[in-house]
């Protein structure tokens, strides 16, 4: 059986991607940390498919031994502290886990099983203050506040193990990537659940940061196919993915409210708390390199995919009421 070892195994990603080894026919273990409150929230479903085993990206030993013990085909590195503006508050954690983590586990696996094929969760964030429009796997990093850095120095680290230690490791630059099982605090996630709310009678309006920001946001479930066929490939290679279309945040706003009979106008309220100090502006990816050598395409459409988490959110209030 193909063994792999995913780090974030709670959060989005992680659960996509579990679900989809599973499918596969892989044997999953997935790393948690210890806490009085881990959530399995994400993973009910197929938690008694998986093996959990504690660990820490902050703890060397712990990764050392689970790559001795387990020895799996492919890594999955995707823990992170992941919201961006948090970072700004806590940059050394962030930097402890985003990016010293990425080394602690690079370490892991050359010290104690290098035949693994790794992959590393890297951002558009690493592109920052963009240096070209749309930005490719050759665009220069230039990245702004404790996140972008943090990844941009596992995304360099990673490149790092891949030349000098001939580790077939490789980094996904994803763009964002969303989903029912999104964070609330995300902005697809906080415009689908408020909406849902608002048309419930369950609150009377949704306050916002920038309606102009604009991304280029994909289905995770589509995302994490990406992930895996970057480690089936006869050569390690980074690769940009995401749709190459962006919308803005107003937009976002206009699908979701639309959908449910709403007009975003009368609820949607601009909050200075909500506004970044500093806005990312123009990242567009060009995932053609991922459709030409993975024959990567995303299944799930920008409004398809507002669509599928209003339905989601709707339901799932309605049934807590
Ligand atoms: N969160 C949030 N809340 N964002 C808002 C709001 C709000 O009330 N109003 C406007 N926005 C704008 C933000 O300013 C930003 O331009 C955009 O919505 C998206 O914000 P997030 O959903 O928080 O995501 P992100 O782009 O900062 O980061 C995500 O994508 C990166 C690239 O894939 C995260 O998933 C990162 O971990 C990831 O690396």
């Amino acid at each position: 059986m193909t063994k792999a070892f995913l780090t974030g195994i709670t959060g989005q990603d992680g659960s996509y991607l579990a679900e989809f080894l599973l499918e596969k026919g892989y044997d999953v273990i997935g790393m948690v940390r210890r806490s009085s409150t881990v959530s399995f929230q994400r993973l009910r479903h197929i938690q008694d498919q998986l093996e959990i085993v504690q660990g820490n990206l902050h703890d060397q030993g712990s990764l050392i031994s689970i790559l001795e013990q387990y020895q799996p085909d492919e890594v999955y590195n995707l823990a992170a502290s992941s919201f961006v503006p948090i970072s700004s508050h806590q940059p050394v954690l962030t930097g402890d886990a985003t990016a010293l983590g990425v080394a602690r586990i690079l370490e892991a696996v050359r010290l104690a099983y290098p035949q693994a094929r790794f992959y590393q969760a890297s951002s558009s964030e690493i592109f920052g203050t963009v240096q070209e429009v749309p930005q490719t796997e050759t665009t220069p990093l230039n990245p702004r506040g404790p996140y972008g850095i943090a990844k941009a120095y596992g995304h360099w680290m990673t490149k790092h193990y891949r030349q000098v230690f001939n580790i077939y490791a490789c980094s996904g630059i994803l763009y964002n990537h969303e989903s029912p099982r999104r964070g609330l605090e995300f902005v697809t996630r906080k415009v689908t659940h408020g909406a849902a709310r608002i048309k419930l009678g369950l609150a009377k309006e949704l306050r916002l940061g920038n309606l102009e920001a604009r991304r280029d946001w994909g289905y995770a479930g589509d995302y994490v196919k990406a992930m895996w066929l970057m480690l089936q490939q006869e050569q390690p290679e980074d690769f940009v993915v995401c749709t190459g279309e962006t919308h803005s945040v107003r937009d976002l706003c206009e699908s979701a409210f639309s959908y449910l009979g709403l007009d975003y106008l009368e609820y949607v309220v601009q909050d200075d708390r909500y506004f970044r100090p500093v806005e990312e502006k123009l990242l567009v990816g060009d995932p053609a390199k991922a459709h030409k050598k993975l024959g990567w395409k995303p299944t799930v459409g920008f409004k398809e995919l507002i669509q599928m988490m209003v339905d989601y959110d709707f339901e799932d209030l309605k049934r807590q009421i």
